[in-house]
């Protein structure tokens, strides 16, 4: 069907983090590709991985020195060719990530600006401006910490809305936007069916360049979009449309992604405009507490908003830039009551209407690792925050596969892995959790089985039937029902109806706290 992204589960691969197959700890496209069949028995519709481009890796990859290129640490050029194809065989579709916003410092333009100096057509492809006495242009920061301007020898300051090794791009310059337009046809050429848009919201800037009169480091979301000089700018609608239509060239079914904090669904649907990009994430869904009337109200939103411009949903709980979802929904409460609160949510997740994003290791109940040695910390979110914030590496620790002792079988060699793994993972393998079918895994598997083949899952609407407070209940249809227990008590099941799949066991045929169960007629 050519438009297989209106409801597909794409699992987002960490590169990185996935599986090593040359023994140098890091995860390379080999080890992916020799881990693609874990895909095809979960039940997955397509892989979104994460940059594989050349890069001095500053931020695993987002600064991207060369976009055509594969970096050593992951392999080579013909790797990635090797990759989508073995994926396809597998019927896999391949999303691949490009990161618009900014470059490397060590990207041919940026070299090239650096040494051009001031009042250079070089540096114009860039954001380079005088400061204010000693001052940086405007008072903007970093989302890593810190100034988003940073000086160069001869006076000059250049705009970095990330790391200062991450130069931000000028979207006003008309080679920037051909550069982009054509390394999107690479890597259509090479047969990759999606790309996901990184900081898709970030591209333009108020070319007056006012100050923020803010001081926030907690500043990747817009506190008032409509004022804001560097997030969410309407012009970067006409960016989209251009790249919907290069997407066009290569028929249907190629399609983009947009990672886009923006602060409301109706700012997030004009991204997914009809001639625009097909799906967006939906962070509001990822940031929702576990609180049943929160997750209703953002359910609704979302799909008000998005139907309006025949967009379907994208639901997602984790990625590899927040904490795990099984360590955000236990708070206080401890691993146990996350983990089963987790597996409720995967199965809400899936029945809502539309797509769903799944991170690596969600399926194994991972955890975020919160005690990682600062030694061995390297999101530069740690670097810039003066060690005041620990960053993302958390929830990227690499994956365990097999056996009882690090590295679980993620790297055939014996060089460590790049961030050390729990013990405590041997109890979570994907070997151990694959011969048991109430672990997690078996949970995703027999959720993923069910929604494939249930006619009312997927693209279309909901709609909800009476519940007491805490609990979310409601229907699609053809004969499907989903009900989710919040509250602190257990609840009867609707009427007429029996249990098709349920998170953890009913308790006297009722729903006890924190479980989700899927239903059909009886
Ligand atoms: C969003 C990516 O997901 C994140 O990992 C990265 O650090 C920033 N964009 C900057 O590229």
């Amino acid at each position: 069907m050519n438009e297989w992204w209106r409801d597909a589960v794409v699992y987002e691969v960490y590169v990185r983090s996935f599986a090593d197959a040359d023994g140098d700890g890091t995860g390379d496209l080999a080890g992916l590709r020799s881990r693609l069949g874990h895909l095809a028995d979960l039940g997955v519709d397509a892989v979104w991985t994460t940059p594989w481009y050349r890069s001095p890796m500053v931020d695993g990859g987002y600064d991207v020195e060369d976009h055509r290129a594969v970096d050593p640490l992951f392999g080579t050029d013909s790797d990635a060719v090797d990759l989508v194809a073995e994926a396809h065989r597998l019927g896999l579709r391949v999303i691949i990530d490009v990161v618009p916003n900014h470059t490397s410092d060590h990207h041919r333009w940026f070299r090239a600006a650096l040494a051009a100096g001031p009042g250079s057509p070089e540096r114009a492809r860039y954001h380079f401006r005088p400061g204010r006495g000693e001052a940086p242009p405007t008072d903007w920061r970093s989302v890593f910490g810190g100034p988003a301007w940073t000086r160069v020898p001869d006076g000059e300051w250049y705009l970095h809305l990330f790391a200062p090794e991450q130069p931000d791009l000028n979207w006003d310059h008309p080679e920037v936007r051909a550069e982009f337009e054509d390394l999107l046809r690479f890597w259509f050429t090479r047969g990759v069916d999606g790309v996901r848009i990184d900081v898709a919201h970030g591209l333009l800037k108020d070319p007056r360049f006012p100050d923020l009169g803010s001081d926030d480091e907690e500043i990747v979301r817009p506190p008032d979009r409509s004022a804001h000089p560097h997030w969410d700018l309407d012009g970067v609608h006409d960016i989209y449309r251009a790249w919907r239509k290069v997407a066009g060239e290569f028929g249907p079914g190629r399609v983009f992604v947009a990672e886009a904090w923006v602060d409301r669904p109706d700012r997030l649907a004009r991204y997914v405009r009809p001639d625009e990009l097909h799906t967006a994430f939906n962070f509001e869904f990822l940031l929702c507490d576990w609180d049943a009337g929160a997750l209703r109200e953002v359910i609704d939103r979302t799909l008000e908003a998005l139907t309006a411009v025949g967009a379907p949903a994208t639901w997602v709980l984790s990625n590899h830039d927040v904490v795990r979802h099984v360590t955000r929904f236990a708070g206080e409460s401890g691993l146990e009551p996350g983990r089963r609160r987790a597996r409720a949510a995967l199965l809400l997740m899936l029945a809502l209407p539309g797509g769903a994003y799944l991170y690596q290791g969600e399926e194994l109940g991972l955890e975020e690792v919160e005690d990682l040695p600062e030694a061995a910390l390297a999101d530069p979110t740690w670097e810039r925050s003066g060690h005041t914030r620990r960053g993302r590496d958390g929830c990227r620790v690499p994956l365990p596969w097999s056996g009882t002792a690090p590295p679980f079988g993620f790297t055939a060699g014996d060089t460590p892995t790049w961030l050390p793994q729990p013990d405590h993972w041997r109890e979570l393998t994907a070997e151990k959790q694959a011969a048991d079918p109430g672990s997690m895994l078996g949970l995703y598997r027999a959720a993923l089985a069910v929604r494939r083949e249930h006619p009312a899952l997927g693209d279309g609407t909901l709609a909800w039937l009476p519940a007491r407070d805490g609990v979310l209940s409601f229907t699609r249809e053809p004969g499907f029902g989903c009900l989710v227990n919040l509250s602190a008590d257990p609840c009867e099941l609707p009427e007429g109806t029996r249990v098709l799949l349920a998170s953890a066991p009913l308790e006297d045929g009722r729903v006890p706290a924190d479980v989700a169960v899927w239903l059909v007629r009886s």
